[in-house]
């Protein structure tokens, strides 16, 4: 008997689970495109949201250009001879005891990624 509830119990668990793995809501947009094993591209909209936040969030403390302020500068000529691997472990997980803040909670790997790639080849306003 103890164990029938046992096991009712853990399949319980297992369902909410998977329904919180599988909600549109808690997914992360970072699902691997199974072809090329590239991630899959971001919408339009998103793009555009993650310019924004470039220009106005990372641009309150890195310049409004992103050319240096609290934080240096974030330009095409600074960054190319920095790894990108650095660069995105820096987005990621921000620099602890500085202002840099870390972005993996609000932002998919995919969305930094897309981030760093932005950032080398250059914002336009
Ligand atoms: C609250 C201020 C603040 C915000 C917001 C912020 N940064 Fe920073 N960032 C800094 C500071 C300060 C540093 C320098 C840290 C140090 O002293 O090593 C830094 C460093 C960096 C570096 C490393 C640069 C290098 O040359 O080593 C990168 C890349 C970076 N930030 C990207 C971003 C991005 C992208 C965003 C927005 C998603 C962002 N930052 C938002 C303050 C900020």
């Amino acid at each position: 008997m103890v164990r029938r509830w046992q096991s009712i119990i853990s399949q319980l668990f297992l369902i909410t689970g998977m329904a919180v793995l599988y909600n549109p809501v808690y997914a992360k947009d970072n699902q691997i495109d199974a072809s090329n094993n590239q991630p899959t591209s971001l919408s339009e909209q998103r793009r555009a949201e993650l310019k924004d936040l470039l220009l106005q969030d990372c641009g309150s403390c890195h310049g409004m250009t992103l050319k240096g302020g609290l934080g240096p500068a974030l330009t095409p000529d600074v960054l190319h001879n920095k790894s990108r691997q650095m660069i995105t472990v820096t987005i990621t997980e921000g620099r602890p005891g500085t202002p840099m803040p870390p972005w993996k909670t609000i932002l998919s790997e995919q969305e930094i990624h897309w981030l760093v790639e932005t950032l080398y080849s250059g914002v336009t306003p």
